[in-house]
């Protein structure tokens, strides 16, 4: 399972449905940590720390700690929610959500390993994170990007996300009310 035909040129592609998001804990944690360190850049899986370059043991460790910090979810220390998310069945990357000071609105981020991109994952990725959201009671969904990042500005617009550009900057909004269907 995972794995379908799609398409003319019989390229294969993930299938969204086998799609899933699980709160980042101790038992995911290691295999994230593979997987971002395999197939990553460290600016694009966690803040930038004072280590040597490249996946050095501190940044490894610095990588454990920013993931622990959130362990607590929405109403912990940070605010944010982390998930693994997982394509038939394998750790692929990381989503999350961070409470704004507005009520009812997270931020929410994402990255996947090289290998796990230009397959739809991000998009199916994003659509559970909007159920999360919606079922933890929040009624928008920001995200920020960079107009020259096409897949997560691709990803947002699939997602029913008005975009609005401020320089290089793109500001996303999900208002979760429209995009999502009724219950
Ligand atoms: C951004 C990211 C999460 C997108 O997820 P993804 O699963 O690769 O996205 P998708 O497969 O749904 O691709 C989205 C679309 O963008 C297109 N796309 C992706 N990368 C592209 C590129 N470099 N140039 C042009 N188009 C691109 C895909 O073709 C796809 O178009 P389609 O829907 O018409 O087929 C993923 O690429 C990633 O992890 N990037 C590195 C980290 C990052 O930039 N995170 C976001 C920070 S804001």
């Amino acid at each position: 399972m995972g794995w379908t035909w799609a398409g003319e040129g019989g390229r294969l592609r993930h299938v969204a449905g086998t799609v899933r998001l699980d709160p980042v804990d101790e038992q995911n944690l290691e295999p994230l940590l593979s997987v971002a360190a395999a197939e990553a850049e460290p600016l694009d899986v966690m803040p930038p720390v004072e280590a040597p370059a490249g996946w050095s043991h501190a940044r490894r460790e610095a990588f454990r700690e920013f993931h622990r910090a959130s362990f607590a979810g929405l109403d912990g220390p940070t605010g944010t929610r982390m998930y693994a998310i997982l394509a038939g069945g394998e750790v692929v990357g990381m989503i999350r959500m961070s409470r704004r000071d507005e009520p009812g609105a997270v931020e929410t981020g994402m990255w996947l390993g090289r290998s796990a991109r230009g397959q739809g994952i991000g998009a199916a990725a994003l659509r559970e994170l909007l159920q999360e959201a919606a079922a933890a009671g929040m009624r928008l969904v920001v995200a920020e990007t960079t107009a020259d990042n096409l897949g997560a500005v691709s990803v947002l617009e699939k997602c029913g996300a008005k975009l609005r550009t401020d320089g290089k900057k793109v500001l996303a909004e999900i208002c979760l009310d429209s995009a999502l269907p009724p219950v």
